[in-house]
């Protein structure tokens, strides 16, 4: 590879419902810039349904990918022959999607005579912050989106060890889920917060999960249905309770979290030594409450807190891209043969917590 030139690479995303391709640029001292980051989100096409609907992402990916990409080198003001590899997000996720982001990066690279990087998605969220913050390894990772909630060492690329994991529901699914019972729209995440903030936290006694446990897991499902039963136990919903059942179902998940992190924290010290920074990333670190309680966290902890901004915390393309960078810098490279997976550990020697009927914890 010619040192003097800056590393360019083209990075697609299209796991969920985000149609994302982004150009990032990473120089030999590891810095990063990102050069256009372009995101359309399938929100409006699976509000109606309450939650996406694979046939739908993997058709709206089809027919949006191209564009995105052309407004993505565009954008950065480049050619496809200044390209230095071209990264798409190989799973986990739904399927279809993948198939699509995958296929198309095969493509760009066969016709540009470019190298192929097959990102894991989870990956490319855990590498994030050193794109915006140049962060140096090893820390600590919270993942908290629509598919996973995990507590993950980052210690090298590569290199993740998960110390905790839900063991049923993703914490963006429970959003998702109370949400949709008391009938606001999708995606609920952002609807519970905002409902929460009028609401009185302490009107329904909810079920702090895994509380005092010495590992370092999520449960989610139990406290979904203890606010499912409150709703059937309240005949009509009025805004007040809506309200207040938002703000004590926020309250136990807070509570909960930041008793789940300060455990996840303390194996990482025993482990791996003073992390660098307790990362927060995934949509559901765009909550104003979770930030706080994981500020709070970090404080106590004797570390600070990093949360990319919003844009770079949910699915988007200069994450896949700089993931990408951050592998070609270590000659870690694919061939056409590379599969597009569903699932995918990030860690691969992790293991479904003992127990647990699990569905989720390889996400
Ligand atoms: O990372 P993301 O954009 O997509 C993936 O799931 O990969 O995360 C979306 C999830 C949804 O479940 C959404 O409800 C949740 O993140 N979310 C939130 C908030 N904003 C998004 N959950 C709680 N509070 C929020 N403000
Ligand atoms: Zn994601």
């Amino acid at each position: 590879m010619d040192h003097g030139r800056p590393v360019r690479v083209l990075g697609i995303e299209t796991t969920c419902d985000e149609t994302a391709a982004a150009v990032i640029e990473r120089r030999s001292d590891g810095g990063g810039t990102i050069l256009s980051n372009i995101v359309h989100s399938q929100i409006e096409d699976h509000a109606r349904f309450g939650g996406v609907v694979p046939e739908i992402a993997a058709r709206a990916h089809v027919e949006l990918l191209d564009g995105i990409i052309d407004r993505a080198m565009t954008e950065a003001g480049i050619d496809y022959a200044a390209l230095s590899a071209v990264a798409a997000a190989a799973g986990p996720g739904l399927i279809g999607g993948v198939i699509v982001g995958l296929t198309t990066a095969k493509a760009i690279a066969l016709v540009h005579d470019t190298p192929l990087i097959a990102v894991n998605h989870l990956e490319a969220h855990a590498l994030t912050p050193r794109l915006t913050d140049a962060l140096a390894f090893p820390y600590c990772l919270f993942l908290a989106s629509g598919g996973h909630t995990q507590i993950v060492a980052v210690t090298g690329v590569g290199d993740y060890v998960r110390l905790g994991t839900t063991v049923d529901d993703a914490m963006g699914e429970a959003f998702d889920k109370v949400a949709k019972m008391l009938g606001l729209p999708y995606p609920g995440g952002p609807q519970v917060e905002r409902a929460a903030r009028s609401g009185d936290p302490a009107r329904f006694a909810f079920p702090r999960p895994m509380l005092g446990r010495s590992d370092a897991n999520f449960s989610l499902s139990g406290l979904k249905t203890a606010v499912r039963n409150e709703v059937g136990r309240l005949d009509r919903l009025e805004d007040r309770d809506i309200h207040d059942l938002c703000a004590s179902f926020q309250a136990a998940v807070l509570e909960s979290t930041a008793d789940r992190l300060s455990v996840g924290l303390k194996l990482f010290h025993e482990r791996f030594g003073t992390p660098q920074a307790l990362v927060a990333a995934g949509g559901v670190a765009a909550n104003q409450a979770i930030r706080a309680a994981l500020r709070e966290v970090a404080e106590k902890a004797g570390t600070t807190l990093i949360i990319p901004p919003p844009a770079l915390c949910t699915d988007n393309g200069a994450m896949i891209a700089w993931a990408g960078a951050e592998r070609l810098a270590l000659g870690l490279t694919d061939d056409m043969e590379a599969a597009p997976r569903a699932r995918w550990l990030l860690d691969a020697k992790a293991t479904v917590p003992t127990g647990f009927a699990n569905t989720r914890a390889g996400f």
